[in-house]
C-alpha cells in the first residue's frame, strides 16, 4: 500500500505520515528533508539558492547531511522552499523518491507533490491542511518550546511566504490531487487529526475508496 500525504508547511502532515507508517508497518520518507538537505548544502557551499546551477550542484549532498540538526530550522526550511522551485532540482530528487514509493510492500511519503507527481498511483492520498493562523500558532508554540525566540507575526509572515512560493511555482506546485482526501485540521488537535487519518486509511483498505 502506497500512502501519499501532502500539505503546506506546519499542517501536521509529518506527524500524520509518521503515525500512519508506524500503524500500518510501512517505511516512511519525509521528502521535505531532501529539499532541506539541498538548501543546507547550497548554504554550506556559499551559493545562492535562487541560482538553478548552484541548487542543482547541491543535489549531490552526502547522505550524512540528512542527519544534520540544522535541517529542521526555519532558515533551512526557507532555503528548501527556494531551491525547490528549480525544475532541475525536482528532477534530480525524483528517482530517489519514486524508488522509495515503489518498494515491495509499499510506503508512506509526505511532501508537496507526492499524490500529483511522485506517486500519482498511490492507494491513498491525503491532503492535510489548516488555516494560516492555526499553522502559524502551532509553529510559534513549537519554536518557543525549543527556546527559539521569534514573534507570532514574524512566523505568520514566514508561513504565508512559504505557502505562496510552494503554491505558485510553475513546476509541481502544492495542490491536492483530484482524488485526494482533504483533511482540514484547523479545528482539531494533533491526536484527533491523527485518529481521523488512521480511520480513513483503514476504511479505504477494507472497503476500497468511499464513493
Ligand atoms: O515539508 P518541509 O517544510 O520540510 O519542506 C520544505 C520545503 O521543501 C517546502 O517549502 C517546499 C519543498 N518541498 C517540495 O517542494 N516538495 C516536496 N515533496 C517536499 C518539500
Amino acid at each position: 500500500m502506497i500512502i501519499a500525504v501532502d500539505g503546506p508547511t506546519a499542517s501536521g502532515k509529518g506527524t500524520i505520515a509518521r503515525t500512519l507508517a508506524a500503524h500500518f508497518g510501512l517505511p516512511h520518507l519525509d521528502t521535505g528533508l531532501l529539499y532541506r538537505a539541498v538548501g543546507r548544502q547550497v548554504f554550506l557551499d556559499g551559493g545562492n539558492p535562487d541560482d538553478g546551477a548552484a541548487a542543482l550542484a547541491a543535489c549531490a549532498f552526502a547522505d550524512s547531511l540528512l542527519l544534520d540538526p540544522h535541517l529542521r530550522s526555519e532558515e533551512t526550511g526557507g532555503l528548501a522552499s527556494r531551491v525547490s522551485v528549480h525544475p532541475t532540482v525536482r528532477q534530480a530528487l525524483f528517482a530517489r523518491q519514486r524508488a522509495f514509493a515503489m518498494q515491495p510492500g509499499g510506503a508512506v511519503l509526505d511532501g508537496r507533490d507526492i499524490g500529483t507527481v511522485i506517486a500519482p498511483d498511490a492507494d491513498v492520498k491525503l491532503f492535510v491542511t489548516a488555516s494560516v493562523e492555526a499553522r502559524a500558532r502551532r509553529r510559534h508554540a513549537e519554536m518557543r518550546e525549543r527556546g527559539q525566540p521569534v514573534s507570532l507575526p514574524e512566523i505568520h509572515a514566514d508561513v504565508a511566504r512559504r505557502d505562496a512560493r510552494d503554491m505558485e511555482r510553475a513546476d509541481s506546485p502544492l495542490r491536492p490531487a483530484a482524488d485526494a482526501y482533504l483533511l482540514d485540521t484547523t479545528a482539531f488537535g494533533r491526536d484527533q487529526a491523527v485518529e481521523m487519518a488512521i480511520e480513513l486509511v483503514e476504511e479505504i483498505r477494507l472497503r476500497g475508496r468511499p464513493a
